[in-house]
């Protein structure tokens, strides 16, 4: 359901006779907020901001206020961060002050705090250090968990042969592949791509994914109890999560009856044997409910994040054939037309490396990366931002700071080369955000990202349906996520 300004605005007007004006958090409590547009009651800045694009219309604010202001999103203020050197000053330097997590009602609603990323707190420092501990001993960043994620792309390889050179959007087939990933991880198991159960798992996922980052997801996060009251698209999205933890939860049940402590065979086996051990303990944060949110946290995040990156990768290199036919012509050198591409490669191939970052940095998947919040009075920038208080730091604005990259707006792999094409790092580069709370899946995602890719163009010319100098690289929405826009393309074999 989209919302026009005319909707907007009644939905405004509407609220203000309904609600009472609730008093947000950091007012009234001795703070000096940064400065910002002047609020409405209720409503607060929504007028000042695009809902289609909140992401653009935060960045216009920056002109006006500068790098850091405040913005009120319904009654609640939000200080944004804006540009390379202000998220990093609060992210990095002051990570344990900014190391909390803000208001996201449609995600809360569902995890009521319990899991990983919306817990706070002692409760988030456990099931976090846990999680991270648990994923690099069953692969995260290592060769076992290689191995598993080229055989998943020689599956993605085949699916594309069968089409025999005719259009596809792959979207779903995308999807089906990395969530096989973080299902092997979790579950132990991947899925058939044909498997009708994993199907509609993959389309509640990608479903749910457009629906938070449509006007819809933008809006129930400024005003969840009005929009509590409007039946769609509300009922589905609540609808689809709770598929989503049904599903778990039979895998739970799965895995309760099959265990054997000697020999945990994934995620959710480790997860069940930290429960038996801290069985006695009242004030455990182990148990089923945290479980099914902790999982359900890895397989959402670990799927439509990756997969929406993927997406854009391959529309980014339909749109840039030469840089596509350089990827190539280096993947042939190092690693050669049959073998398929491994993690040990990646030092060899620093064009492809620097490819995919840039992929990573122009696509911005989650451009507004997601709200944290400050755990004490926070001094910063001759502020004082009271505990508790929502921070928007804007990754977008990072990857597209003019101070750190030359031509931001361009898509230019030469961000992460050196003269002499070696591969550079680049200390803006932040997709996965920052700090304490960045994001955990990230050596996951960077394996993912350099497995499939350097595989399907090394078993393909992707050749657009299109001419390259129309294919529009603009995302679809731009909110909680940036979606490209759908796509058809070839699969030609090399
Ligand atoms: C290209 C892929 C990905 C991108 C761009 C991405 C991006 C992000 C961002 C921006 C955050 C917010 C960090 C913050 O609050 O400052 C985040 C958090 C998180 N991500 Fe990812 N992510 C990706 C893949 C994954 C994968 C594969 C997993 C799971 C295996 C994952 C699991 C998580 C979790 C659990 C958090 C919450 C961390 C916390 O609150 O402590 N992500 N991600």
């Amino acid at each position: 359901m989209e919302f026009s300004a005319v909707t907007v605005a009644l939905l405004a007007i509407c609220l203000s006779c309904l609600l009472l004006f609730r008093k947000g958090k950091g007012q009234g409590t001795g703070g000096r907020l940064p400065p910002g547009p002047r609020p409405l009651p209720i409503v607060g800045n929504l007028f000042q901001l695009d809902p289609k694009n909140m992401v653009k219309s935060l960045l216009a604010l920056r002109e006006r206020y500068g790098s850091v202001y405040t913005v009120y999103l319904g009654s609640q203020p939000f200080v944004v961060l804006c540009g390379y050197q202000a998220v990093k000053e609060a992210l990095v330097d002051r990570g344990e002050d900014f190391g909390g997590r803000g208001d996201f009602p449609a995600l809360f609603r569902f995890t009521q705090g319990d899991g990983i990323v919306f817990a706070n707190g002692e409760k988030w420092k456990v099931l976090r250090r846990f999680a991270l501990q648990t994923l690099r001993h069953l692969g995260m960043g290592r060769r076992s968990l290689e191995e598993r994620i080229q055989a998943e792309a020689q599956c993605v390889v085949e699916e594309l042969a069968k089409t025999k050179v005719e259009p596809i959007d792959a979207t779903s087939l995308i999807s089906r592949a990395v969530s096989n990933t973080i299902c092997s991880i979790i579950f132990g198991d991947r899925f058939d791509y044909e498997d009708q159960k994993f199907l509609a798992l993959v389309g509640l996922m990608i479903d749910n994914f457009h629906l938070l980052s449509s006007c819809w997801g933008q809006m129930y996060n400024v005003f969840p109890r009005f929009m509590s009251y409007l039946p769609a698209p509300q009922k589905r999205y609540f609808k689809n999560l709770e598929k989503l933890r049904l599903f778990i939860l039979d895998m739970v049940k799965v895995h309760q009856e099959t265990l054997d402590p000697s020999f945990p065979r994934d995620f959710m086996d480790c997860f069940l044997l930290e429960m038996q051990q801290e069985k006695e303990d009242p004030l455990t944060y182990f148990h089923v409910n945290s479980l099914v949110m902790t999982t359900h946290n890895l397989f959402f995040a670990g799927t439509e994040t990756t997969s929406t990156a993927l997406r854009y990768g391959i529309l980014i290199l339909l749109k840039y054939p030469e840089m596509q036919a350089k990827v190539y012509k280096e993947i042939l050198r190092v690693v050669g037309p049959h073998r398929s591409p491994s993690l040990e490669d990646r030092v060899h191939l620093p064009y492809t490396d620097a490819v995919i970052h840039e992929i990573l940095r122009f696509a911005d998947v989650v451009p507004m990366g997601l709200p944290h919040a400050v755990t004490r009075d926070a001094h910063f920038h001759g502020y004082v931002i009271p505990k508790g208080t929502n921070i928007l730091p804007l990754l977008y604005s990072v990857h597209k700071d003019i101070a750190q990259f030359q031509n931001p707006e361009t898509f230019d792999p030469s961000n992460f080369l050196d003269e002499d094409g070696v591969f550079r790092r680049h200390d803006a580069f932040a997709p996965f955000s920052a700090g304490k709370r960045a994001c955990l899946g990230q050596a996951l995602a960077r394996m993912e990202m350099f497995l499939f890719l350097t595989t399907l163009v090394q078993r393909f010319a992707l050749q657009p349906v299109v001419p390259p100098e129309e294919i529009d690289l603009s995302p679809l929405t731009s909110n909680v996520g940036n979606i490209p826009r759908p796509y058809e393309f070839r699969a030609v074999p090399r």
